[in-house]
């Protein structure tokens, strides 16, 4: 626990959860909580509910639960100390650096590694200029790139050290006062495994800077000059770059982006499309697209065009962005690039003018998984065809808007050859049969919320159900009434002896540490010692329990009565557990199921 005393306390005053929330949920008074729509899964009736008393929230749905930096966390897609960055830059309070940036894995500062990237960029662009670096501008430029592209992407070139007299990059980053460690952390360098000699990562490559939306060089991407492998290099994840959480280019495409932003394979495709006079294209770096990136764009953007290379790794990648983006939101269409392999050898072959036509045509993913669906089946068969519909059917059902269905319909009967109304009515079957299926997915989530992910966390909850529910209220009374831990624990004697469950008893540890060393305790504490799901687990249990603070003393005790019979059955029944019992478990935990 790096912060001082009173920060997080500080931060929290500061930033009540409620408010935090609402700039991202819209939510309703419920009695003395408040509900809305969770933004972490997709639901159609509000089980997200923020409870002001306890700053806490939680979701009946999907079991994420916290306080007000695990919801940031999550919602901004950030780790715990940038999440409390985050806060305290919100409520206008100074973070307090040297704690908080020491302990990352490297031992290297994010800060001093943001520097040393940004020198770097400086010394790959200036390259360009210089003899050690003509083949890299020569490479550029025969890429169609002119002078000012290559100034605004900062692009440059990494001379090839192992074929220069004296290493021109490592001397350079040493004469700036970089030293090894901070190399090799930042993923510039590696140490050689045969002598241990300092060498550049990035070789005989011109360089890609990533550039985060404050303006930061997070990383790199470096490509060769000629058909060696690999053909792309990336820098690995640092203290100042998560990959899965990075897009290129956002940093030009976020204040252009509300209405639509295209989503390209390669930094060339971006750069291209940029150099077109299209400020809105971002990519992935070099992987398939992930859920954080996912949340990302939808916090920039409502519809994302798909513009990936046309072969079937395309494709495939194609669909599951729009499985992610469906999920978060985001409208999607696909760009269908007719005679080039990607949206770079489109706007070389045919211009930019070509390009934006096309992009105004871009099918969206309606037309294109229809489309798909139809391809597939050979309508002139008559099995084949009902086939075919039933697919379609099932497709349009899926369908947000009633407009646009209405117009698909309208397409589609004629080229299926089959009457509107069928069609309509076939769709409202299927729209049913799916409403129900969600309904019963819901359901199932919430018992599995409810159920499973509790037992999964604490395995021991299945076999002393009643001994885990006494510990929860235990708990759950603890952390309503955070500031009287010590009288309460002390009053009813309580100690982690008389916990019954690993996990439960892991929770009372902690608590009873945290105010042994802070004399306090706060939810925001809990960040740094469990996980999410666990925070999820630990919140629940204290919500659960938010209509019993008017006698917490009372339910306190007679909780702990109830842990130490409990336990002193368990501690009898151990020597003669059998088979049966645990069967008896799983019947009743079947049954409470149906
Ligand atoms: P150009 O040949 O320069 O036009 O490349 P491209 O932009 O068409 O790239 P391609 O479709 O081959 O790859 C798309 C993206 O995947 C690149 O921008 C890289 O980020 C990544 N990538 C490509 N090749 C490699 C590789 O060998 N290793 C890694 N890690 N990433 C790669
Ligand atoms: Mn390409």
């Amino acid at each position: 626990m790096a912060l001082p005393e009173g920060f997080i306390e500080e931060l929290k005053i500061r930033n009540r959860i409620e408010d935090v929330i609402s700039t991202h949920v819209t939510l309703k008074r419920a009695g003395s909580n408040m509900v809305g729509l969770c933004p972490f899964h997709s639901e159609k009736s509000p089980s997200f509910t923020v409870f002001p008393a306890t700053r806490g929230f939680y979701c009946f749905g999907c079991g994420a639960g916290g306080d007000v930096i695990t919801f940031v966390m999550k919602a901004e897609n950030l780790d715990y100390m940038d999440a409390v960055a985050y806060l305290a830059k919100r409520a206008g309070i100074e973070m307090p650096e040297d704690d908080f940036q020491k302990k990352q894995d490297s031992g290297v500062k994010k800060s001093r590694i943001l520097a040393m990237n940004r020198d770097a960029a400086r010394f790959y662009h200036s390259m360009l200029s210089k003899p050690e670096g003509a083949a890299g501008l020569s490479y550029l430029r025969s890429r169609g790139l002119s002078d000012a592209v290559i100034r605004r992407f900062g692009l440059g070139f990494a001379p090839d050290e192992f074929t220069l007299r004296s290493p021109l990059f490592l001397n350079h980053m040493h004469g700036l006062g970089y030293t090894d460690k901070e190399l090799v952390g930042g993923f510039l360098c590696s140490a050689s495994q045969k002598n241990g000699r300092l060498y550049p990562i990035f070789r005989n490559r011109v360089m890609f800077p990533v550039i985060d939306t404050q303006g930061e060089v997070i990383a790199f991407g470096g490509r060769v000059m000629d058909d060696s492998k690999p053909k792309y290099l990336n820098s690995s994840d640092t203290p100042a770059f998560k990959k899965s959480r990075s897009l290129f280019a956002l940093n030009f495409a976020r204040s252009h982006c509300a209405e639509r932003m295209i989503l390209c394979e390669g930094y060339m495709d971006v750069i291209a499309i940029h150099a077109a006079g299209i400020p809105t294209a971002v990519a992935t770096l070099g992987t398939a697209m992930t859920q954080d990136q996912a949340h990302i764009m939808a916090r920039y953007t409502k519809e994302v065009v798909i513009a990936y290379d046309m072969d079937s790794a395309g494709r495939t990648a194609a669909e599951k962005a729009i499985r992610l983006l469906d999920a978060v939101g985001v409208q999607t269409k696909i760009l269908v690039l007719d005679g080039a392999k990607d949206p770079d050898e489109y706007i070389r072959k045919k211009g930019a003018d070509a390009f934006r036509l096309r992009l105004e045509g871009s099918e969206n993913q309606f037309d294109y998984r229809c489309n798909a669906v139809i391809a597939q089946h050979n309508l002139e068969d008559f099995n084949d065809r009902l086939a075919c519909i039933a697919e379609i059917t099932a497709l349009l059902g899926t369908m947000h808007s009633d407009v646009e269905r209405e117009v698909y319909i309208g397409r589609l009967s004629e080229k299926l050859g089959v009457s509107r109304e069928s069609l309509k009515n076939d769709i409202q079957r299927s729209k049913k049969k799916k409403e129900i299926l969600q309904k019963k997915e819901e359901t199932k989530r919430m018992y599995e919320v409810t159920a499973g992910i509790g037992d999964r966390i604490n395995p021991d909850k299945m076999k002393y159900r009643s001994a885990a529910a006494a510990e929860e209220t235990i708990l759950g009374i603890l952390l309503l009434y955070p500031e009287r831990i010590a009288v309460s624990v002390a009053q009813n004697h309580l100690t982690e002896e008389d916990f019954v469950t690993a996990f439960n008893q892991r929770v009372f540890t902690y608590l009873q540490q945290c105010i042994k060393e802070h004399s306090r305790f706060d939810m925001g504490y809990l960040g740094e010692a469990f996980s999410e799901a666990e925070i999820g687990c630990i919140t629940k249990m204290m919500v659960e329990r938010a209509s019993l603070t008017e006698n917490g003393d009372t339910v306190l005790s007679d909780a702990v009565q109830r842990l130490r019979a409990e336990a002193g059955k368990v501690k009898r029944n151990a020597e003669n557990a059998t088979i049966e019992d645990i069967d008896e478990i799983m019947r009743r935990k079947r049954a409470s199921l149906t």
